[in-house]
């Protein structure tokens, strides 16, 4: 892993290329049926039906399926990704499984194109490590975000310290929540 996580960190752009996409969808699949732990995680971030989700980082839609059926039909999920690929894949699940509540949205830099304080709840699951302007990414998570939203963000390929020292110091969220999976953090308004 330390390999890709090389590759990923001396990358100028954040938008990987085609290839590594790919392959990372093929370890997903390998992880996936080895250890099948999503369904589990995801009972943790406290999604209820009617929720709008944003699953920011969707790659390949693993998390945004999850959450499409935790939210329901009266809910909703954008799943937000800087690839095309991860737009295509989710799209293709939304064909496939007649998922009626998920729009995919293909993110420009940090701008994600949603409007502002939609989301009940945004997930950023590793995903965070990528990130070179945290400062910049984490206000447009927080742009739109509700004001009574919050935000699950795990730490990826990076130690705890600097995932927290990232969010306190852009100033947008405080951290109310910390398990060893994730950080909760609600939108900070001085
Ligand atoms: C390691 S994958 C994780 C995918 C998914 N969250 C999961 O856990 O299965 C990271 C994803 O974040 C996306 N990403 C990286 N930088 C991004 C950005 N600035 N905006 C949106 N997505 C981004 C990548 O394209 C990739 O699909």
């Amino acid at each position: 892993m330390s390999f890709i996580k090389n590759i990923v960190q001396k990358r100028k752009t954040e938008r990987m290329p085609d290839w590594h996409f790919k392959f990372m969808n093929i370890i997903f699949h390998v992880i996936d049926f080895i250890y099948p732990y999503i369904d589990k995680r995801v009972k943790k971030f406290g999604l209820k039906p009617g929720m709008t989700v944003v699953d920011y980082g969707c790659g390949p839609g693993r998390y945004t399926t999850r959450f499409a059926r935790l939210v329901g039909r009266h809910g909703k999920v954008f799943a937000v990704d800087i690839h095309e690929l991860a737009v295509e894949a989710v799209k293709e699940k939304i064909d496939k499984y007649g998922l009626t509540n998920i729009e995919a949205v293909l993110a420009s830099g940090y701008g994600s194109r949603l409007p502002g304080t939609i989301a009940d709840v945004v997930c950023a699951l590793d995903m965070f490590h990528i990130i070179k302007n945290h400062t910049e990414f984490l206000a447009e998570l927080k742009r739109i975000t509700k004001n009574s939203g919050y935000l699950v963000i795990d730490d990826g390929h990076q130690r705890r310290s600097v995932t927290k020292a990232s969010i306190l110091e852009s100033g947008h969220w405080d951290i109310i929540e910390e398990t060893r999976d994730h950080l909760k953090c609600k939108p900070k308004y001085t």
